[in-house]
Order: structure tokens, then C-alpha cells, then sequence
């Protein structure tokens, strides 16, 4: 599909980080897709199971769409009517709208919260493997990351401990620390008292950024939203997405919800350049609890039926609370997921150093069958 490109990215070293010494530059690591060509749809795009991108499969719910057309006719519009998305998001969370800012998807949101804070303390603590895009967008802005591996030994836990030490031990350098709940890709939620150590833990001038992009789907009791440290006055930003539960990532919305001075150090680095339909279609889909439910429990039941399959056939899976799963297919996945797509079927790229995992987004019943039946002839069962 795609072609593979790498880009210089600069990693810190973990045994740098826990000695202080600074950062370790020019580990060449191959990177995600660039966007314009992640973003070229292939020719038979319509036919093929679309499980590479963690997207809802049903589309926005009927209510949404009803919103969207009827506000098409102020597509000739700048900025308003917009529909009252920023007052309608604050109050779902019961925050003021000067906690709230508005996105092209949560993605703006994280460049924005990487441009605002790490233009002079130049470090960004986070996990790896994640939503790589909040580290690519440090590295353009030539920002250096301290990635956390992940924890094997945890079934691969975020390590929130050494990402405490490690931000402690640099603090002065440290401008941004991101954490992704559920994690992607993984699917693994971050349990709430270890959200709470972070949070307790990290010197209030660094905000930590939490991506609750998959937060709809969790159904955990160690897990908790984390908006509740805003509201707290916790220098916490909170982002979430329209494209993912509510099916609208090709209408572009997401939000962060943070203290009124966070979000006002953020704003000059935001577009706000958002469509007129999208912003009538985000009002709606807040309030559209019954579509949200179906779409939770038609998930879960899909995922949990796919991976029981995979793993009565043998194969490692990470328990997921997300939209997506992974599975361990024993080798490098790299050409796995050309020959996938050669199959009709879209999975997700190489999250290294996770490279035997492959990341699966949950599709439909019917997208699901075909991903079982084409994962038999690719790799049968797992040979022991
Ligand atoms: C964890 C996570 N955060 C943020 C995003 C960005 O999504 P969007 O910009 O569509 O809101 C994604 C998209 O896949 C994601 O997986």
C-alpha cells in the first residue's frame, strides 16, 4: 500500500535519561506514513475491510447526519453560526468554555500543546509505543522525546513510574508530558491510581497531556476519565475526538479541555479552522447516547469474538479496551500487512519495536469474518 518512509527522529536514550545525561540524538527509526500518502485512498478503496485505522465502521449516526446537512447551507460562512460546539462541549463536561479548545481533530490539539510547550523546555516525556503523531510533531518543531518503553513484563504497561522518574530527573528541560488512555496501540488502559501517581507526581509548571481518544469504548473498573483534574485545577489537558466514537474522522473535530490558562498560553498556536457542517454534527453526536451505546456493546462483542478465535488458534493477544487489538503473528509484520492488503484487507502498519504485533481496528461482523478467514490462509494456526 502506502510506501514506508523513515525520518530522522531524535530519541532519547533511556539509560541517558535516568543518569541526567541528556539526550541521545539520530536513532533512525521508521515512522509512520507521511499523511499525504496515508491519506491517498487506493484505487478499490470501497471494497476493501478497513481495519488499519481504528475508525468506526458504521458512519456518524442519523442524527449527525441530519445536523450536517441541515447546516450545509452555511458552508459560504467563516465562523458562525457555529452551532454553539464550544458552549455544547462544556457543558457535557461541566467546564466553562474558557476550558475548552476547539481542533481539526484532538491531532491539532497535540501539535498545538507541542508547539505552546516545548518551545523552550525542549523535552517530551512520553511512552512508546503510542499515538506517534505527538512525537512527530516535536521532532518537526526539532523538540526531543524521552519515549518510555512500554512494560513486556506488565503485558505491555505504560511504565508511568520511570516516566515520573525520568521527568523528575530532567524537570528543567522537560516541557510536555503525554500519555494515551487507552493506549494506541495496545488498546491497554492506564489504571486510575497510576494516572493519579502521574499527576501527583510531576511538578506543576509541566502540563501532562491524557488522549482519551478511545475513552468511549472502555468498559473497566481501574479505569476513570481524567477530566476531573481540570476541574481540580490540575495542569492537566484532556483531549478527546469526534473520530472515533462518533464516526466523524473525515469531517475533522476534536477538543482539549484544560485550566483557562493552559488553554490561553494554547490558543494562539490553534487554526480554529473547522467546517461549518462538522461543528453542527459534533453538537448533535454529544447528545446521541443510544447511537453511542449500540456502537460500545456491537464493539465489544466483535472484538471479543475475533480474539477469542485468534487466540483458540493459538495466537497471543493483548486484552484490549479499546477499538482495535493487537496480535502477535510471530514475525516481522512489515510485508504481513501488504499481503493483507493484496487480500482486500487494510490492518495497521509496524509499531516498533513492537514489530511482531499486528494492530487490528475492530470493523464490522461481516469485516471481521473476512479478516479471520484471510489471517487462516496467511497464518493458520500458531505452529508451537
Ligand atoms: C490516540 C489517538 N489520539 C489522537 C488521534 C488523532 O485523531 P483525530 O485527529 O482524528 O482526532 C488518533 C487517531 O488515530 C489516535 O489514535
Amino acid at each position: 500500500m502506502s510506501s514506508r518512509v523513515s525520518r530522522r527522529r531524535f530519541i532519547a536514550g533511556l539509560a541517558a535519561a535516568l543518569g541526567g545525561a541528556g539526550t541521545r540524538p539520530a536513532l533512525e527509526l521508521s515512522a509512520a506514513p507521511q499523511r499525504a500518502d496515508a491519506e491517498k485512498p487506493a484505487n478499490n478503496y470501497d471494497t476493501l475491510a478497513k481495519l488499519a485505522s481504528n475508525e468506526n465502521p458504521y458512519g456518524p449516526s442519523e442524527a449527525v447526519k441530519k445536523a450536517m446537512s441541515d447546516a450545509a447551507k452555511y458552508a459560504n460562512r467563516y465562523m458562525y453560526p457555529d452551532g454553539g460546539i464550544a458552549e455544547a462541549i462544556a457543558d457535557f463536561h461541566g467546564v466553562g468554555s474558557e476550558n475548552v479548545i476547539l481542533g481539526a481533530g484532538s491531532g491539532e490539539i497535540l501539535k498545538v500543546a507541542d508547539d505552546t510547550f516545548l518551545r523552550e523546555r525542549r523535552k517530551l516525556v512520553g511512552p512508546s509505543p503510542t499515538y506517534e503523531s505527538v512525537y512527530l510533531y516535536a521532532t518537526n518543531s526539532n523538540a526531543e522525546a524521552f519515549e518510555i518503553p512500554l512494560v513486556k513484563a506488565r503485558g505491555y504497561a505504560v511504565d508511568i513510574r520511570t516516566m515520573i522518574t525520568v521527568t523528575l530527573q530532567n524537570y528543567r528541560d522537560v516541557g510536555l508530558v503525554y500519555i494515551c488512555n487507552p493506549n494506541n496501540p495496545t488498546g491497554k488502559i492506564i489504571p486510575k491510581n497510576d494516572i493519579r501517581l502521574l499527576v501527583d507526581s510531576i511538578p506543576d509548571e509541566i502540563p501532562i497531556v491524557i488522549d482519551e481518544a478511545y475513552h468511549h469504548y472502555v468498559d473497566n473498573p481501574q479505569y476513570e476519565e481524567s477530566i476531573h483534574y481540570v476541574k481540580e485545577g490540575r495542569n492537566v489537558i484532556v483531549t478527546r475526538t469526534f473520530s472515533k466514537m462518533a464516526a466523524l474522522a473525515g469531517m475533522r473535530l476534536g477538543y482539549g479541555i484544560a485550566p483557562k490558562a493552559l488553554i490561553d498560553e494554547m490558543l494562539p498556536f490553534a487554526l480554529y479552522s473547522l467546517n461549518a457542517p462538522v461543528k453542527y454534527g459534533g453538537v448533535a453526536a454529544l447528545k446521541d447516547k443510544a447511537y453511542e451505546s449500540r456502537v460500545r456493546q456491537l464493539n465489544k462483542r466483535i472484538r471479543d469474538n475475533t480474539t477469542k478465535e485468534l487466540v483458540t488458534m493459538g495466537w497471543e493477544v493483548i486484552p484490549s479496551d479499546a477499538s482495535f487489538f493487537m496480535v502477535n503473528v510471530g514475525r516481522d509484520v512489515g510485508s504481513l500487512v501488504e499481503d493483507f492488503h493484496q487480500k482486500g484487507i487494510l490492518v495497521g502498519r509496524k509499531f516498533s519495536p513492537m514489530d511482531e504485533w499486528l494492530r487490528v481496528s475492530v470493523g464490522t461482523e461481516v469485516e471481521m469474518n473476512r479478516f479471520i478467514r484471510v489471517f487462516k490462509e496467511l497464518l493458520g494456526a500458531r505452529k508451537t
